[in-house]
């Protein structure tokens, strides 16, 4: 069974690497760049910030996408410019509930992603992240669709290794406030892995930290949220604690082109992983 892991640091890096190992070093790996047949391709939580970017990308590539989302924290503003492509779809759909779609593969983002909204109803927020990935893992198995799932840096809690090496598996806390949002994503990771395991289901998981960009929700009470809103309002930026502590930001569309990337493309974590340098900015896993 392979096990990679991969911490990305920036695009820059990242592409001029993958350009060099495919191309110059490993030329029997430029089998990922062949041009395929349009996928059809299922998006949970599409109308959100970041599936909605990804939705772009994806129709931009051509694909077929089907866009579930209950429009919790989404916005049908956001991927409103592509009603009326025959390739889009929207269907209004709360994952708890199970869903039979005909598609070739699932980006599973589906879940309010900022503590302003996922403590909103910490007991839908776990149910979305358990029974609604239990019905995607499903959907997957029945289907045989490639499954990725969005996952997030909190998986290790409130971590006591800057930054978090895929050894470390995190100081974690199942009774608090934020459990719902933390203990849920680690039991997605969970559910994902035992799929695969016992399923054969292709699995990616994505470890995403912070990231911003249009269309994100301005009151959701995040760290660059907060600032842009205090800046368009001329205000002072609040800086919290002793002003000492680090956080790895991504903008949405570096987040959006790894995913793609990584999607197609099976064998180079392993040349990503022993090239690459440790930076937290999303981590990545493959099996
Ligand atoms: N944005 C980040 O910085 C960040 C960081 C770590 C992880 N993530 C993960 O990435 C994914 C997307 O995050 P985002 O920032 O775009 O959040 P978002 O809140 O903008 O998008 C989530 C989408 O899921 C939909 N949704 C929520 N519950 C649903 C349900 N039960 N059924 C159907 N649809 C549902 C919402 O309506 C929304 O469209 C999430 O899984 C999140 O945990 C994001």
């Amino acid at each position: 069974m392979k096990y990679e892991v991969v911490h990305c640091p920036s695009v820059l890096i990242i592409i001029a690497t993958l350009f060099f190992h495919l191309l110059l070093l490993q030329p029997s790996l430029s089998v990922g760049f062949k041009i395929k047949k349009p996928k059809r391709i299922l998006v949970t939580g599409g109308a959100g910030f970041v599936g909605s970017h990804l939705v772009d990308r994806l129709i931009q590539r051509g694909d077929s996408v089907i866009v579930v989302d209950n429009f919790f924290t989404g916005r049908k503003e956001n991927v409103m410019h592509h009603l009326g492509n025959p390739k889009f779809e929207l269907i209004r759909h709360d994952i708890v509930e199970p869903i039979l779609l005909e598609v070739d593969q699932i980006y599973h983002l589906a879940c309010p992603a900022s503590p302003v909204h996922y403590k909103f109803n910490p007991v839908k927020t776990i149910k979305t992240n358990v029974v609604g990935t239990l019905n995607m893992l499903g959907l997957a198995k029945r289907v045989g669709a490639r499954f990725l799932l969005t996952s997030t840096s909190e998986v290790y809690g409130d971590p006591l290794q800057h930054p978090q090496a895929e050894t470390y598996w995190g100081n974690v806390n199942p009774i608090g406030v934020r459990s719902c949002y933390d203990e849920g994503k680690r039991t997605a990771e969970t559910l994902t892995m035992d799929y695969h395991r016992s399923a054969g289901i292709e699995v990616r998981i994505a470890r995403i930290f912070n990231t911003h960009g249009p269309r994100m929700c301005i009151d959701d009470g995040r760290v660059v949220s907060n600032f842009v809103a205090q800046a368009l309002r001329k205000e002072p930026l609040t800086v919290y604690g002793d002003g000492k502590q680090t956080r790895s930001f991504q903008y949405v569309s570096d987040l959006v082109f790894i995913f793609h990337i990584i999607y197609k493309m099976e064998n180079l974590m392993e040349c990503w992983k022993t090239t690459l340098p440790y930076t937290n900015i999303f981590h990545f896993v493959s099996y």
